[in-house]
């Protein structure tokens, strides 16, 4: 195929450190294959088992061409289907949550029970066996409460990223959290230049103000290294163990989920992301004091959690298609805090609300220029590092993609 030639001299051709060509952000033929390899074959957050407590609450999670139904079944256990009728295809859940005793087809009203089973299908003839017509299984792990999906056969193993990340987990008490909040927002923009900017700083300074008073990660090197330092002299008094893994690199792991966890130091002054920087919710996990640090967790290509001491904010970056992407934010407190009392709600949000509507704007006009016929790559600076990783995993991952595609 000549399309996947092309592709492949293309991923040749790209320059270590700067970013990527324009066909990238803007080929349908790239799209294509990077949805199947790096995105929906990958592991994405898709939801708290807190918002599923009863027999038959389901949410339904969408990326690109996919949809899935996780629903807690009969025995109590959580499943994840295809949002795909075995009829002739339709959407079977049209709203994003709810509880249902079954699943009806909106089309021509095929039920399904909450295992996915066919159980009832009008008018069909005698051969017609309802068992060949269950919903299909999609993959799902459930780390410390948080429900991952993947769309893909063979996702990579979760093993490592769940045993290394145990400890932080146990910190932050994952298990023990409720979504708070929730908000999707639509991004006019690749996908890939949604995750990009979610992984640099350097535009925190002149995009953020509200941010870069309290978030250090812009701070160079030395003047970083100093407030860290009264971090984690704080840390373990506040109940928060001194670890750091950084983003591991899938090609070095083949077959297993990259992720990363590291902790960084708000400026002084800051407990929390709030607005006057003071505590906004009650302490999480084991935590019994504010060291002044937030700590990011990253798992694949897309879902990235910043863990303050006191809230958890997720954020799951999906394409819609080629130029369109939604970033789904979580406001995740612990499971007992009361609304009203121990949080509250518009305070909880306030400082990722506006610091993702101010990344909308600058990630879409990234994309106007990006489609400009005077686009040409550029080069990343030193504050672009974690970028560059992404940049060079997602290089790596569609050269294997390619590899593939041409073999077959
Ligand atoms: S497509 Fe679902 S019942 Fe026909
Ligand atoms: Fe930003």
């Amino acid at each position: 195929m000549t399309s996947t030639a092309h592709i492949k001299n293309l991923l040749e051709q790209q320059q270590e450190g700067w970013s990527l060509d324009q066909e990238f952000y803007t080929s349908q033929d790239i799209y294509r294959l990077e949805m199947d390899q790096v995105v929906t074959g990958n592991w994405i957050f898709a939801g708290h088992t807190s918002q599923l407590p009863e027999q038959g609450d389901y949410i339904v999670f969408t990326v690109a061409k996919e949809s899935a139904i996780i629903v807690r079944t009969q025995n109590n256990e959580l499943k994840a289907f295809a949002n795909v009728c075995r009829h002739r295809g339709s959407r079977i859940c049209l709203d994003k949550a709810g509880n249902n005793k079954k699943f009806s087809c909106p089309y021509h009203g095929w039920i399904y029970d909450l295992d996915g089973n066919l159980t009832a299908a009008r008018a069909m003839n005698e051969s017609f066996n309802k068992d060949d017509f269950g919903l299909h299984s999609v993959a799902m792990e459930i780390l410390h409460g948080l429900i991952f999906i993947s769309f893909g056969d063979n996702p990579p193993s979760m093993k490592h990223a769940a045993e290394t990340l145990e400890e932080p987990f146990k910190m932050f008490g994952f298990k023990n959290l409720k979504v708070a909040a929730q908000k999707t927002y639509p991004i006019a923009a690749n996908w890939k230049l949604a995750v990009e900017n979610y992984m640099e700083c350097y535009h925190c300074a002149p995009a953020h103000p509200e941010y870069a008073k309290m978030h250090t990660l812009m701070l160079d090197r030395k003047r970083r290294d100093r407030v860290q330092d009264h971090m984690l002299g704080k840390m373990e008094s506040c109940g928060l163990k001194d670890i750091c893994h950084e983003f591991e690199d899938l090609e070095a792991k083949a077959g297993s989920q990259g992720f990363g966890y590291s902790r960084t130091a708000l400026f002084e002054g800051y407990e929390t992301g709030s607005r006057d920087g003071k505590g906004i919710a009650p302490f999480l996990g084991e935590i019994t004091g504010y060291d002044g640090g937030a700590s990011d967790f990253s798992f694949g290509p897309v879902s990235f959690f910043l863990a303050y001491s006191d809230h958890v904010v997720g954020y799951v970056f999906t394409p819609v298609s080629q130029q369109q992407c939604e970033c789904k934010i979580y406001w995740l407190v612990r499971k007992d805090a009361v609304e009203g009392k121990d949080y509250d709600k518009a305070e909880l949000m306030w400082l990722w609300d506006i610091t993702t509507y101010a990344d909308e704007r600058i990630i879409v006009d990234n994309q106007a220029g990006v489609n400009s016929r005077h686009y040409q790559s550029g080069p990343f600076s030193e504050m672009e590092r974690t970028e560059k990783n992404f940049i060079n995993w997602y290089l790596a991952t569609m050269k294997n993609a390619v590899q593939s595609a041409s073999a077959g």
